[in-house]
């Protein structure tokens, strides 16, 4: 069965739009595992727009299920990564202007940095995933690469809007999903995820865990964390 790690980064949102003291992720972290998440994620961005090193460093010693980082590979946020030790870094591109992680991580054309960064995590015993859109070049470049796992960007099947699209998009998930199973690696997913969304991706099995965050802290504001979160593991169950 699919799991689901519930990304906290807006509940830091919703805090730091008013430079307050809450609403707390660390909070938010303990109601969704409550509500059944296998896992938390956070994105520590080089700006620091809405996750803080003390929600990272308090997320380690209070997750219970398993806490995910994602970081852009640079090298103050890889320093960071080694001291806190989570259960799985998650490599993400990262541009200042952009909303939110906009396209996948080019694991081609940043060979380097990339190689380097999983080649120091792995000194560190953490496993490694790549965040890349379905694209098979990308996905063996993440073998190539020793990453243990990629993230599959679901942003594109998530947003257009009309049918041929939106099946063309995600018939690109499930040929990324078969291809990086049978290269062995391990597959989650995640971006732009919504209650709609999620259920297109029954019968798609490679698929170990999604990452959901925007719509699961924006259902919470109105049905609280642990309700948002036991509705969408509800439609996991099963996929
Ligand atoms: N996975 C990655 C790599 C992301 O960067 C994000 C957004 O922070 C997500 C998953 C979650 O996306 P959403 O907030 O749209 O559910």
């Amino acid at each position: 069965m699919a799991g689901l790690a519930v990304n906290v980064d807006h509940i830091a949102t919703l805090r730091q739009a008013r430079g307050a003291d809450y609403p707390d992720p660390v909070a938010a972290a303990v109601l969704a595992e409550l509500g059944g998440a296998d896992g938390i994620v956070v994105h520590l961005r080089g700006d620091r727009r809405h996750v803080q090193d003390r929600d990272l460093y308090l997320l380690k010693q209070t997750v219970l299920s398993k806490l995910i980082l994602e970081m852009a590979a640079t090298p103050e946020t890889l320093q960071i990564a080694a001291d806190v030790q989570p259960d799985l870094v998650t490599l993400v591109p990262e541009r200042r202007e952009e909303i939110t992680t906009e396209g996948g991580l080019d694991a081609i054309a940043l060979t380097d940095t990339v190689s380097n960064a999983i080649e120091a995590l792995h000194g560190r015993d953490i496993p490694v995933s790549l965040f890349i859109d379905p694209d098979r070049r990308q996905i063996e470049k993440a073998r190539e690469l020793n990453a243990d796992m990629i993230e599959i960007h679901t942003g594109r099947f998530c947003d257009v809007k009309k049918p041929n699209e939106k099946s063309a998009a995600f018939a690109d998930i499930e040929t990324a999903a078969k291809r990086a199973k049978a290269l062995d690696l391990g597959v989650n997913a995640g971006h732009g995820i919504c209650y709609n969304t999620i259920k297109s991706f029954h019968g798609l099995s490679e698929i170990d865990e999604y990452s959901i965050g925007h719509s699961i802290v924006a259902r919470a504001a109105l049905v609280g964390m642990e309700k948002a979160v036991r509705e969408m593991r509800a439609l996991i169950v099963g996929i």
